[in-house]
């Protein structure tokens, strides 16, 4: 059976329902995460990565939408380790919490309402292609404005704005969008951060240029500077140096690490996977399946050994 952590309990999938009223459902006021946790075969073991790091943000951004959940940091860990278990994941899947206003009332507002938390498991591969690479288009959608709706903070209702520039780069035979900011600068994808490489170096839009602050992000930013000894530039990226730009790639834990080879009908580089990112992917994907014994920290083990 599937279980589903709804409400403050385990509960079979299909009793894990809410009301077409709830109040959250209406206004997007909805937190949450995405988590992937990956199998290791010959371990014979499942690694969640970087689980406290997404429920430090989690409750972060609960805090900030006056969302005040009865949990820890640790306690969403174990629930999360407890229900991987429970549903004897063994293999790569995705971890959705959520966390919502379950009120049954209406007005647009953070206040004198319950906040509660569900947390699914759901299997899911590549969410874009990490192996050809992926061609993008420059969104005509701007990234939500950090006065508007913060893209700081992983809210619902901020996915319309990624929902309209995805589905504007499907429509258009792209794979994915690239949003700028309300200046013009370059910010992210609909559900990625964007790196560029220009000269061996790296540069990534900062956490002033209105963007999730990705978890995935702080990662590669660590593995090109301790690893590759890439330096990573963080400023203002204008679109026209993406056009120039010897390599570019994407983040996102449900991206992962995914190679852009074409923006907007202009090739990067040569239009294949360039060596930085692929050395960078190489290391990544040993890294979350806990096959880089100085990377184990970023991992929490579902199984007990
Ligand atoms: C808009 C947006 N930017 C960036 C990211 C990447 O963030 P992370 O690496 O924490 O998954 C995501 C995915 O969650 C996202 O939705």
């Amino acid at each position: 059976m599937e279980y589903i952590f709804f409400e403050g309990d385990f509960v079979p999938a299909d009793k894990a329902k809410i009301s077409v009223m709830t109040n959250s459902f209406h206004y997007g006021t909805a937190v949450f995460e995405g988590i992937r946790a990956y199998w290791n075969q010959e371990e014979e073991q499942l690694y969640v990565l970087f689980a406290k790091e997404h429920y430090q943000r989690l409750l972060k951004n609960c805090n900030a939408m006056f969302m005040k959940l009865p949990y820890t940091v640790e306690d969403l860990v174990n629930i999360t380790v407890e229900l991987l278990r429970k549903n004897q994941i063994r293999e790569d899947v995705y971890i959705r919490p959520i966390a919502y206003f379950k009120d049954l009332k209406l007005t647009p507002k953070l206040i004198e309402y319950t906040p509660e938390i569900a947390i699914y498991t759901y299997k899911f591969g590549r969410y874009l292609d990490t192996s050809k690479g992926i061609r993008v288009k420059v969104s005509s959608w701007r990234r939500n404005d950090d006065n508007s709706i913060p893209s700081r903070w992983k809210v619902a209702g901020a996915y319309v704005n990624s929902a309209l520039a995805k589905t504007e780069a499907l429509m258009s035979g792209y794979d994915e969008a690239i949003m700028l900011n309300q200046h013009g600068f370059l910010a992210e994808g609909s559900g990625e951060n964007i790196f560029l490489i220009r000269e061996g170096k790296a540069i990534t839009p900062s956490y002033s240029e209105h963007i999730l602050e990705g978890i995935t992000r702080a990662a590669v930013k660590k593995l090109l500077k301790n690893e590759l000894i890439v330096e990573v530039e963080e400023r203002p990226i204008a679109r026209s140096e993406l056009y120039i730009a010897d390599e570019v790639f994407m983040t996102g834990t449900a991206a992962e690490i995914t190679p852009v080879v074409e923006v907007d009908n202009r090739k990067v580089g040569n239009g294949e996977i360039g060596p930085i990112t692929r050395e960078l992917q190489d290391l990544y994907f040993k890294a979350v399946r806990g096959m880089v014994e100085r990377y184990k920290v970023w991992l929490t083990p579902v199984y007990e050994k």
